[in-house]
């Protein structure tokens, strides 16, 4: 199904409320906004000769509609599903589609924060988890992949 070693995509998936990063309770998320978390992710992705797309959507079926058009397109996925992380059993079975590796990322540590943030839906499906690094973890998941796929 996944052909493109020669030439990597890496899609990067952020879920709702996402977009507000840099604004939204930067005690937790940080200062930084997600156009910079974005431009990084594209800058390390060029510099290891990887391309990188990103998408965020606060809409579940977008999210899913997205993960859908990544089969036989990417060779890796990333995604924070940030709040559906904890409830959507939708995003899960569409994420059971693909056939690469794909990381979970969570900026906090959802382990240490209030108990209905400690179970998600995709864990055990997923290759990699990054927690509690704070945005620094979708690069560590982008290092992870390039590796995977190397
Ligand atoms: C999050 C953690 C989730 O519990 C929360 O709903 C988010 C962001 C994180 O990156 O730490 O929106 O996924």
């Amino acid at each position: 199904m996944n052909n493109h070693k020669k030439h990597p995509r890496i899609l990067v998936i952020h879920g709702p409320n996402l977009n507000m990063l840099g604004k939204r309770e930067p005690e937790t998320y940080g200062h930084t906004t997600l156009e910079e978390v974005n431009s990084e992710l594209v800058k390390l992705g060029k510099s290891m000769g990887v391309a990188v797309e990103t998408f965020q959507s606060n809409h579940e079926g977008d999210i899913i509609d997205r993960i859908q058009q990544a089969i036989g397109a990417c060779t890796g996925l990333i995604i924070n599903p940030a709040a559906y992380t904890h409830t959507s059993i939708a995003i899960r079975d569409a994420l059971l589609l693909l056939d690469i590796p794909i990381i979970e990322v969570h900026i906090s540590d959802i382990s240490k924060r209030e108990s209905f943030r400690h179970a998600s839906m995709i864990t055990d499906i997923s290759t990699d988890q990054v927690v509690g690094r704070g945005v620094r973890g979708y690069s560590i998941g982008l290092e992870t992949i390039a590796k995977l796929i190397a």
